[in-house]
């Protein structure tokens, strides 16, 4: 079955065709440098720049894939959550497509989405496993007892840690989105400089991430108070000391879950399961813990519509196909199969 994806929920305009785990081709355009000036995305502008990109973007995808629009056999997009105007541009191009072609429409779970990431990295990989799901908007530990069958388990109760990521690195100076800045900066840092606090969170495996963005804007006010302007070797040791809190929090919760439930496999998955660091700890501990552990490429951590067709794949063998009047959500439970008419 060949379907065309389609995703547009944040600030990445991206379009693949994909056969069940088989990434076909896929194109993402990447609006990172328009929001930039802003340090960070706006809705607006996101949702504009969506409506000028998805016609070539959806054109390349098809023509990199060898493929007329009649060769598909379904259309698939992200339809929840994220932005809204962002979404609705991706929807509503999706159901144009799937009236024109006669084809069946399949709305995508973003976060599902992420999870399927891992489907194409490691064809082996099937349900049931534990995913860590950590992007610049959520982080969550998900258990996925099947391909359309979730559970959040712990989940963060302020921030996520992309967030954490990308507000401490705009403090350091660091260009939007901070995140893989600030990785990179704190691979020459120290990261027992700073003894940063280790925030709780209620829930047995539920993370915070808000105390410890607040440490670090105090912590810079400060050091530029007591010495002006931070020396480069100051900056890369707050870098290595956030980064290991925040691997800290995601990685402990993560490994106490799994083995909790008796996870035998692990996985990873959003925008943050590019950090170096977390890749390496969650890597070693699943290891020393005797679980296995899966990880996407890092080409596929970031937004793209492949991992939106191979979740795609999934939720039509599960019968969730969705009618014209699809709409789309900002908000939405991962746990919840979409549930609107199918005609
Ligand atoms: O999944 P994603 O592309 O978009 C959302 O659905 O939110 O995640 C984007 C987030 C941003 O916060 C970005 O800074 C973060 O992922 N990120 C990283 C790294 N690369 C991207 N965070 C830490 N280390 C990285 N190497
Ligand atoms: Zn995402």
């Amino acid at each position: 079955m060949r379907i065309l994806a389609i995703e547009s929920s944040c600030d990445e305009t991206a379009a693949a065709v994909t056969e069940e785990r088989r990434v076909i081709s896929s194109v993402v355009v990447s609006q990172i440098a328009e929001h930039a000036v802003y340090g960070g995305v706006v809705p607006e502008i996101a949702s504009r720049m969506h409506a000028e990109s998805i016609i070539p973007v959806v054109k390349k995808a098809l023509s990199d894939a060898g493929m007329g629009a009649s060769d598909i056999d379904a259309v698939a997009v992200t339809y929840a959550p994220g932005l809204i105007g962002a979404l609705l541009v991706g929807v509503n191009f999706a159901k144009g497509m799937s009236l024109a072609l006669g084809k069946p429409l399949i709305p995508v779970h973003h976060i599902r989405s992420h999870i399927a990431s891992n489907y194409i990295s490691s064809p082996e990989l099937e349900p049931p496993f534990l995913c860590l799901v950590a992007s610049g908007g959520h982080s969550h530990i998900v258990l996925v007892s099947d391909y359309t069958s979730f559970e959040v388990i712990g989940r963060t109760v302020d921030d996520a840690a992309g967030e954490c990521f990308d507000k401490s690195a705009r403090i350091l100076g660091l260009p939007y989105p901070g995140g893989v800045h600030l990785d990179k900066l704190a691979d020459s840092g120290n990261a027992d400089a700073y003894d940063l606090p280790f925030p709780h969170a209620g829930g047995k495996y539920d993370m915070s991430f808000s105390g410890l963005k607040t440490a670090v804007i105090n912590l810079v006010h400060n050091e530029q108070q007591k010495r002006g302007e931070l020396s480069e070797t100051m900056r890369a040791d707050i870098a290595a000391a956030l980064r290991k809190r925040v691997c800290d929090m995601l990685v402990g919760s993560t490994l106490r879950a799994a083995s909790d439930i008796g996870a035998r496999q692990v996985a990873v998955a959003g925008g943050v399961s590019a950090n170096s660091e977390l890749r390496r700890r969650l890597s070693e501990e699943c290891a020393a813990a005797g679980m296995r552990f899966y990880l996407p490429e890092l080409s596929l951590c970031g937004d793209n519509a492949a991992m939106v067709g191979v979740q795609a794949y999934y939720e039509y063998k599960s019968g969730h196909t969705a009618g014209s009047d699809l709409n789309a959500y900002a908000t939405m439970q991962i746990e919840k199969d979409y549930e609107g008419s199918r005609g």
